[in-house]
């Protein structure tokens, strides 16, 4: 089968298509036939050796996907073929066929299309369980989310305006901030511009956020991390900007708490608050409270340069590799 393939750790310039053995379904597991797989940031982490997991290589990136069921494992009951499926994987998104746990697969809602569904798990799955789950997102409260039309950020203004929050959306460009205006911020920073601690404290009357969904880290964690208020939760969900070191003393003086968010940790050790919040997530999908945003569909051959518009901060929403027509 076609595959976008990593042969050895790197830059995404070694990426390449190439041919793969189409995968074999063991116990308990789903072979896809691939219609679109977003790309993550992840996947760039991934290729380059430096992911929390290493494939043994070669092998395609992607980390989830959306397409048909073309064969199901001894013990999977609940799939049958030609059925439209969207799924988390350990990687292999980006070829003709993925093999996934069939724990990780869902069926699309029949409103849902394609698109949307590549869209879908781990942007929004990841979103939610962060706000729900890790920082606790109340009615009323202020959310403070960093890097707000990223993959996952804008999953979180989203979320975070369908779960009753006042959402403060920050990002790098005038654009960007239309683009989460759009679905759903309240508020909005230019951090490239402003000083993100002194405007959230200006636009929250001095007490400051309740909640931070930060992906970034980096520079902007010192700032986003005294725009906390009492109580505040900061909520780590990724890195990209670098890896922040925690100022406890900054924690206790204002009883706030920082945590990580990690998505794998829902599907390995909670699965019952995973269901709750992808069905959840359904549901607002179908109330028309959830809209996808992709700005970027690139074909299989273009994997590359797929990843390489999030490396390069050119996205807004997701970014699909289109594998089927
Ligand atoms: N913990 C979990 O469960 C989980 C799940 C999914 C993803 N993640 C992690 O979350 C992070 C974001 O993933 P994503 O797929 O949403 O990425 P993305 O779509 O590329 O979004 C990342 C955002 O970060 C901002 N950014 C700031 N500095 C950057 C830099 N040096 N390079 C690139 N972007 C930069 C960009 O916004 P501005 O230009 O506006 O600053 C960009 O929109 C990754 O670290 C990923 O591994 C974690």
């Amino acid at each position: 089968m076609r595959a976008l393939l990593c042969r050895e750790w790197g830059g995404l310039e070694k990426l390449y298509l190439g041919e793969l053995a189409p995968p074999t379904p063991g116990p308990g597991q789903v072979v896809i036939d691939v219609v679109a797989t977003a790309a993550n940031y992840a996947d760039a982490i991934m290729v380059a050796g430096n992911y929390q997991t290493r494939p043994p290589l070669p092998f395609a990136p992607g980390l989830e996907t959306a397409g048909t069921v073309a064969a199901c494992g001894d013990g999977v009951t609940h799939f049958r073929a030609g059925q439209r499926v969207m799924a988390l994987l350990h990687h292999g998104g980006m070829a003709e066929q993925a093999l996934a746990e069939a724990s990780d697969v869902w069926p699309v809602p029949d409103a849902m299309s394609f698109a949307d569904a590549a869209a879908f798990p781990v942007a929004y799955f990841s979103s939610d369980v962060a706000l729900r789950w890790q920082g606790r997102l109340e009615r009323g409260e202020t959310l403070l989310v960093l890097g707000a039309a990223g993959g996952v950020g804008l999953t979180a203004v989203e979320i975070g305006r369908a779960m009753g929050a006042r959402v403060i959306a920050g990002a790098s460009s005038a654009e960007k901030l239309a683009a989460a205006r759009a679905h759903g911020a309240d508020e909005t920073i230019n951090y490239r511009e402003a000083d993100l601690k002194a405007r959230v404290l200006e636009l929250t009357d001095g007490r400051g956020a309740d909640v931070c969904f930060d992906p970034i880290g980096g520079d902007l964690f010192d700032g986003a991390l005294s725009s906390l208020g009492w109580g505040g939760r900061y909520v780590h969900v990724g890195f990209v900007g670098g890896v922040p070191r925690i100022p406890a003393n900054r924690l206790l003086v204002k009883n706030r708490a920082a945590l990580g968010s990690a998505l794998r940790h829902y599907r390995w050790h909670q699965r019952d608050k995973l269901e709750t919040s992808v069905q959840t997530l359904f549901a607002w999908y179908a109330e028309g409270r959830l809209r996808p945003l992709v700005s970027h569909r690139l074909p299989l051959e273009r994997g590359a340069d797929a990843l390489r518009l999030l490396t390069e901060r050119r996205a807004h929403g997701r970014v699909l590799v289109d594998v089927a027509p």
